[in-house]
């Protein structure tokens, strides 16, 4: 049984993992509490993660029906994310590991998300066989990334963007919209009543046979459009064809090079996680995408998309499991940590 912790941003997260399954898996979520300042304060993230810390254990551990002395292995996530917040979790960690005598894995978060769509359902490594080799999206608020898995526990970062993360866009957006935070949701839902074609809003990169990203464009396109029209947000209608316009020109990039990929590698599975891929029109595109190419599609499950444990808990265990060694006790955090490329 492995007791996994993340704390990487603002989602205090605590998971117990058993043979693949998520046996508890409860995330307290900061959003309400940075709402009023537009965006995740490092500072406040990491008193309330602290405060979170050990009642979101309790909660994790009594769901599983299990006590510290059922546990093999204790994982936390060690980069990247906010400095203080990392540690906040990752040290908790390493003392809980310290004191039951238990190896510790210190995870990578962005290959944390490689694992979250294959929670639920089928064990993993029934799955693992069946949608591998893959591409894999992972597109949030920090990070937008498709990743090359050629393997279990065996990727290569195919690229990233080279300015702001597709939430971010979605974000920084919806403020300009005058909209609240987090935007990424709030734009969904009004887009899902406007018309996507109502504005023509640049595709930046996809053009590109690369496999990088770049949203900041997009985002000061839409700030001079709205310069040039002043009030045109506040007439509802417009304001939904404005959200679904900008959606359509963020989604149409990411499924298009994302597919793009997955072909120009000859890999036959596509799976995408990261807060983004709650969007209902990336998923709908990735899934209009993928079938019309012939490509299995694997979405982590909505509750799974953003931050949590669990997906820090599957894969220490597939580590685990390969024999992989535990990070030592004297390691730190790495809040920059990059991918392997
Ligand atoms: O994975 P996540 O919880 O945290 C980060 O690591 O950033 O992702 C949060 C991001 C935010 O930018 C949020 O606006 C975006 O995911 N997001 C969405 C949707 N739900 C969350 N963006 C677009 N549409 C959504 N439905
Ligand atoms: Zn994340």
């Amino acid at each position: 049984m492995i007791l996994a912790l993340e704390t990487s941003c603002d989602e205090t997260s605590v998971a117990v993992i058993r043979d693949g399954r998520v046996l508890a898996n409860v995330v307290a979520s900061q959003i309400k509490l940075h709402a009023e300042y537009g965006g995740v304060v490092p500072e406040l993230a990491t008193r309330e993660h602290l405060r979170n810390l050990l009642p979101v254990a309790r909660a994790a551990l009594a769901e599983a029906g299990a006590t510290l002395a059922d546990l093999t292995a204790v994982a936390a996530t060690r980069g990247p994310g906010l400095p203080a917040a990392l540690m906040a979790g990752f040290t908790s960690a390493q003392a809980v590991a310290f004191v039951l005598g238990k190896p510790l894995f210190g995870i990578h978060h962005h290959e944390a998300h490689l694992y979250s769509p294959w929670i639920g359902g089928e064990p993993p490594a029934a799955q693992f066989d069946q949608f591998q080799p893959n591409v894999s999206l992972i597109v949030s608020g920090g990070h937008t990334l498709l990743v090359h898995v050629r393997g279990e526990l065996d990727h290569v970062v195919l690229g990233g963007t080279l300015d702001d993360a597709a939430g971010e866009c979605f974000d920084k957006t919806a403020k300009l919209l005058g909209l609240p935070y987090p935007g990424g949701p709030v734009l969904d839902r009004l887009a899902g009543q406007g018309n996507p074609a109502a504005f023509d809003f640049p595709r930046p990169m996809l053009a590109d046979e690369g496999h990088d990203f770049s949203f900041s464009g997009l985002k000061t396109s839409v700030r001079y459009f709205l310069e040039k029209r002043p009030g045109l947000a506040d007439d509802p209608q417009a304001l939904r064809d404005l959200c679904a316009s900008v959606q359509a020109a963020i989604v149409e990039v990411l499924a298009a090079k994302t597919v793009r990929a997955a072909r120009m590698l000859g890999v036959k599975c596509v799976t995408a996680s990261g807060g983004v891929t709650c969007n209902s029109a990336l998923r709908r595109e990735l899934e209009a995408r993928c079938a019309k190419r012939g490509l299995r599609l694997r979405l982590a499950d909505r509750s799974l998309c953003t931050d949590n444990a669990a997906m820090v808990g599957i894969l220490a265990e597939r580590k685990l499991r390969a024999g992989h060694a535990p990070t030592p006790f004297d390691e730190e955090i790495k809040p920059g940590w990059a991918l392997a490329a």
